[in-house]
């Protein structure tokens, strides 16, 4: 059975209050960079538009798509990820909220013209609260880029505790069958795509992605 939600959410913050102040040079050495993902993909935020990052650590796709009068909002569950992110020189005007995106998103409905949530998923049990919300804040024909690990075939029952792979909190990893079950109505994959994710440093092992881009359908 699966711990209640406030314990598992405290512990995930926990450990990311922890990771915080070395979580950039961490994610360089397990290979994972979500600037290239936005980059190569490409996803795009327009001069002007309205743009939030749901999970965004310490502000890296921020960052990189702060300028040119766009209006960023940001959410994490991780005070000390928000803190980091708040030291970054060009994120002095974002609006950034503490909260879980497993619960109601504290925004307005049809807010944002953007919305990516990379690398995140993974630690939310509830999919279906956190999709439904993400749709919610979009304006229709908005887009949204986010990204649900991959299931693991894990032949070698030895590594079958790796499934845990934080210890204190389980990881959650989907098939984009389970992803396509998920997604509310209204939602319409523009396109979806298998990628390399981060390396399992202990296992040697890299572990994948979906990365999945939707359109808010006008109603
Ligand atoms: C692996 S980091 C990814 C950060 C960034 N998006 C990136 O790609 O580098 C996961 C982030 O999601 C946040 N997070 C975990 N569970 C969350 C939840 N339920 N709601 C919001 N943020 C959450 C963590 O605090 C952490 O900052």
């Amino acid at each position: 059975m699966s711990k209640p939600i406030e314990k598992r959410e405290a512990a995930t913050k926990a450990f990311f209050n922890e990771m915080a102040s070395t979580y950039d040079a961490d994610v360089q050495v397990l290979g994972w960079d979500p600037v290239e993902v936005v980059k190569l993909w490409p996803f795009m935020i327009f001069p002007g538009e309205s743009y939030l990052d749901v999970g965004c650590g310490t502000g890296a796709l921020l960052s990189f798509f702060s300028g040119a009068q766009r209006k960023l909002s940001a959410m994490d569950l991780s005070t000390e990820m928000i803190a980091q992110a708040r030291r970054r020189e060009d994120l002095k005007q974002v609006d950034f909220v503490q909260g879980s995106a497993e619960a109601i998103w504290p925004f307005p409905t049809d807010e944002f013209d953007k919305v990516t949530c990379l690398a995140m998923l993974e630690f939310v049990e509830h999919l279906d609260v956190a999709l439904d919300e993400l749709l919610r804040v979009m304006k229709p024909g908005g887009r949204a880029l986010f990204s649900v690990e991959d299931r693991i075939d894990w032949l070698d029952t030895d590594r079958g505790g790796y499934e845990l792979r934080y210890g204190e909190f389980p990881l959650w990893r989907r098939s984009l069958e389970e992803v396509k079950l998920y997604l509310p109505p209204g939602a319409k994959i523009v396109k979806s795509e298998r990628q390399r994710g981060y390396e399992v440093t202990e296992l040697g092992f890299t572990t994948a992605y979906h990365v999945i881009e939707i359109e808010k359908e006008y109603t």
